[in-house]
């Protein structure tokens, strides 16, 4: 049998819930696929499933106690754990999604997890009402936000009775997860990736400008994402509040035609071009350069001139490159944003509906649907700009790798 999670460092995470059993069938299904897993509990935990199945199925210490001796794992073996290739908690209980989103660290599990830097799923089961407790949406929220991926739970009968959202994913899900996890963490090794993002802001004079809403997280999202993918990023930056992601070289720019000349720069030197920023249509036709004064109540005539349209500029460039865009629209979604992806002669266009409440700009999350240039479309549910940011990624090198 083939074995695709050969050699994969592994930690499992595992709090005090009754759905501890399936964590048992789960590292089981890991250690079958060539995992090396490690297994971390909490103390409640150890009141559903005890440490030395775990270390039986792992052939490893298990580590379930904070100030413990070699039987709850030894410092050594602690510290190689941080640098597993992956962490998967399951059952997460809310206390410890709590735990996790406001950096406590009093028990094993907490602890490592704090320590860790590697990517990290977390996968909850609780009570329905918990679930839907506003304070724990919120931790799930934050933590889908730092990068966190979460395996949502399924509804069907719970442990108290009930029968709602709370479930824990069945393990053959979890393992699909992981593998996709583990599979994501280098393909795009070797590919370089240029993003925009953000706003263009075009002044009119040495205080004032003309600008929009775009907040720059979505473009931040895919650049981290393809990072953490393996892919050389660039990210070309309109002016945001953001933190560059780690590892991304960052260039910013104000105006549209910086960001185009930044653009065609680097065109040549990358395999996708990404352009999620929101590009100012029209500049001011002269920027005074002294303050505008009003003179009594004389209106100001403001004249307005198209700035450039860089993916145009880009058509008549590109080679071999993959070129993505963006269309915000609050008419006629799918139709508009397919007549951008053949006026701009894009590979594939991602549109998404501004007049829609509690997404687009400013928004963590969003609501989109891609379409390539066959014309497919494909909706997505409503996800976080990360989870869009990654199935984007899947998207561009399934395109890729058709080539
Ligand atoms: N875009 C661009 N240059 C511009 C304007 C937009 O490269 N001057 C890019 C955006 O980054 C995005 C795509 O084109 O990827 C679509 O942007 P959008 O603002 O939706 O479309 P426009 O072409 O500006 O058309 P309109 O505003 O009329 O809908």
């Amino acid at each position: 049998m083939q074995q695709s999670l050969k050699s994969k460092q592994v930690v499992l995470g595992v709090s005090g819930g009754i759905a501890a059993y399936k964590a048992v069938e789960l590292l089981r299904l890991l250690v079958k696929e060539g995992a090396e897993v490690t297994v971390v509990m909490t103390e409640n935990a150890k009141q559903f499933v005890t440490p030395l199945t775990f270390e039986a199925l792992s052939g490893r210490p298990v580590y379930h106690e904070i100030f413990g001796n070699e039987a709850s794992g030894s410092m050594e073996h602690i510290r190689a754990a941080e640098k597993a290739d992956l962490m998967i908690v399951a059952p997460a209980t809310a206390n410890s999604i709590g735990k996790m989103t406001h950096g406590l660290a009093d028990d094993p599990l907490s602890t490592l997890f704090s320590a860790f830097a590697g990517p990290v799923l977390v996968a909850p089961a609780m009570n329905d009402q918990m679930w839907a407790n506003p304070a724990v949406q919120e931790n799930i929220r934050i933590l889908k936000k730092r990068g966190i991926g979460v395996i949502e739970p399924e509804a069907g009968e719970l442990a108290c009775g009930a029968v709602g959202l709370g479930r824990l994913a069945e393990p053959e899900r979890l393992l699909t997860e992981i593998r996709k996890n583990l599979l994501r963490q280098t393909d795009f090794s070797g590919k370089r990736i240029l993003v925009t993002a953000g706003p263009t802001r075009e002044p009119l004079d040495p205080v004032r400008f003309i600008t929009n809403r775009s907040s720059g997280k979505m473009g931040y999202a895919i650049a981290r994402q393809a990072r953490s993918r393996g892919a050389e990023v660039t990210l070309i930056s309109g002016p945001t509040h953001l933190e560059p992601p780690f590892g991304v070289t960052l260039l910013n720019c104000q105006r549209t035609g910086e960001m185009a000349e930044q653009v065609l720069h680097h065109l040549p030197q990358c395999d996708v071009l990404i352009m999620t920023a929101a590009v100012g249509d029209f500049a001011p036709e002269t920027v005074s350069k002294e303050k505008i004064k009003k003179s009594g109540e004389q209106s100001l005539v403001l004249n307005l001139h198209p700035t450039q349209d860089i993916l145009q500029a880009v058509a008549d460039k590109k080679t071999h490159q993959l070129i993505v865009g963006f269309a915000a629209e609050s008419e006629n979604v799918v139709q508009s944003a397919t007549e951008k992806l053949r006026r701009k002669q894009l590979d594939m266009i991602v549109a998404n509906d501004i007049s829609a409440p509690g997404i687009g700009f400013q928004s963590d999350n969003n609501q989109v649907t891609l379409i390539d240039r066959h014309q497919k479309a494909e909706s997505l549910p409503l996800l976080s700009k990360m989870e869009i940011a990654d199935i984007l990624l899947d998207r561009i090198l399934a395109q890729l790798n058709d080539r």
